[in-house]
């Protein structure tokens, strides 16, 4: 079978002239990025219909489930914030059709779960049960762990004497800062109970693909994983692919689910870039295993630095991610991604407290490891000469943040009359809107949660750190927050 850009590549506007759409009619005058929009199309004659995949577009999902060991993967074109919906909730709904319709389906999740699962848990009137990660140090420097088995195995064990046993227990896997959960063990317990397991690999598509690489959660016989190809894979940003396997969750519903979630025009491009990923992953494997190497060869400079620092690979297990922490240097974490980007023309993924996360990749090339290695260590020489260390400039820390406090359900929240209040009001009252540092995406409060000291001196720490912090407002320099009307 051919692939799909070699397919997409024989359009010729001579032999087939398009009276469909795109309305840039594959014209080379349509504009300046004609070369692209020559092979871009959805579902004409001779191709195939996502949402209903019997031909090339099947042929190549199945091509991507072999290379993951999939039973069934479908194409993701809106990322996998398409795919976490949708896993959410088919699993959901699945719940409702045993617990009775009238029964808001409950979920067990790792509170460090993307936007994409709290807007699905939101969509599908769902309550969440969180399982707070602990927070994993290395020295002075902090980052979100993930879920162990052990809580799983305790929140499982008190749901089921409660009678009331969770749709699908949510774990991500690698977390945005690379940490690795133990998803078989974790498998296993749910299992135990009949609960299907969701793993969002969003950051591990890599995952299992070649040998030395982390194993993935499809091997682990979790029953739906969601992978952004985009992340890091050499395919363009919006592609991801869902894998399900097993007896546990209803194919006909997740199908239903894709095709709500998905748009109805998929494009040919990303679709086509999914299967030249995929192509690429089986014939020439050795381009991933790059990464490997680039990992230990970084890990292994940063030795003879004296103020910065990578966390270690025992924590950052993911060989796709690099931690730096500035955590006993004067610096922010922002402020060495800043230096990075304004100095030497390097962009960091993400910058949070002390550390900034890198993402690394086997399409990266030694002349980009050279720099950022030289950049770093530049960076590390000049805190040197400074004489800059943590304890002659001591800087603000992140306020630590309690369990969060449920008033009500996300959905109740969210829906409820809201009004806009000033941060420093806020203490008590009830969020009536998703809070989230963005980047890792991940709330800080969601609907529904009562707003104590913790998270307003949190938020307020953020914010004047430069993080963007989606669900707040400013009102003439103050900062606000959305909180759910006292009087209804
Ligand atoms: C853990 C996690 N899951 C899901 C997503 C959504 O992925 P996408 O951007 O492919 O929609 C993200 C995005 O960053 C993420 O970090």
């Amino acid at each position: 079978m051919p692939d799909l850009y070699d397919q997409l590549k024989k359009l010729d506007r001579h032999t087939r002239y398009p009276y469909h759409m795109p309305g840039h009619k594959r014209n080379p005058q349509a504009g300046p990025m004609a070369d692209v929009m020559a092979i871009d199309i959805t579902e004409i004659d001779g191709f195939d219909d996502l949402h209903d995949a019997s031909g090339i577009l099947l042929e190549a999902e199945k091509k991507a489930a072999k290379i993951y060991g999939a039973e069934e993967t479908h194409f993701l074109v809106n990322g996998s914030t398409a795919g976490v919906l949708a896993a959410v909730s088919t699993a959901c709904a699945a719940g409702r059709e045993t617990a009775g319709a009238a029964q808001y389906p409950l979920l067990l999740a790792g509170r460090n779960s993307h936007l994409s699962f709290l807007h699905a848990a939101y969509l599908m009137q769902a309550d969440v049960q969180w399982m707070i990660e602990e927070e994993l140090t290395d020295g002075d420097a902090r980052i979100p762990g993930t879920v162990y088995p052990a809580e799983v195995m305790e929140a499982l064990s008190k749901a089921s004497a409660a009678g009331r046993l969770p749709a699908a227990v949510f774990v991500t896997s690698p977390t945005y800062y690379g940490v690795i959960g133990d998803i078989p063990s974790i498998v296993e317990i749910a299992h135990s109970y009949g609960v299907p397991v969701i793993v969002d690999e969003a950051h591990g598509a890599h995952f299992g693909l070649i040998q030395g690489l982390p194993d993935s959660a499809v091997h682990a016989g979790a029953d739906l994983v969601v992978d952004s190809l985009h992340k890091t894979l050499p395919s363009l940003t919006q592609t991801a692919l869902i894998h399900v396997q097993g007896a546990l969750i209803d194919r006909t519903k997740l199908r239903r689910f894709l095709r709500i979630y998905q748009t109805s025009s998929p494009s040919y491009v990303l679709m086509a870039s999914i299967d030249s990923c995929m192509t690429m992953i089986r014939e020439r494997p050795e381009l991933f295993g790059g990464v490997l190497l680039y990992k230990q060869i970084i890990l292994e400079q940063g030795r003879a630095w004296k103020h910065l620092r990578f966390l270690s690979g025992q924590l950052v297990q993911d060989p796709c991610k690099i931690v730096v922490t500035t955590a006993s240097c004067r610096m922010t974490g922002r402020e060495l991604y800043d230096i990075l980007l304004e100095n030497y023309h390097i962009e960091p993924e993400m910058a949070y407290g002390d550390e900034v996360v890198l993402i690394l990749t086997g399409m990266d090339t030694e002349d980009g490891i050279e720099a950022l290695l030289w950049a770093l260590t530049e960076v590390d020489n000049f805190l040197e000469r400074e004489g800059a260390n943590a304890a002659s400039s001591p800087k603000p820390s992140l306020p630590e943040m309690c369990p969060p406090e449920a008033a009500c359900g996300i959905a109740d929240a969210w829906d409820a009359p809201a009004e806009e209040i000033l941060l420093k009001d806020a203490a008590g009252r009830v969020s009536a809107e998703l809070i989230a540092p963005y980047p890792p995406g991940t709330p800080l409060l969601c609907p529904g949660e009562r707003i104590g000291e913790d998270a307003a001196a949190r938020i307020r720490a953020l914010a004047s750190a430069g993080v963007r912090v989606r669900g707040i407002g400013d009102r003439d320099g103050e900062l606000t927050v959305r909180a759910v009307k006292q009087d209804r």
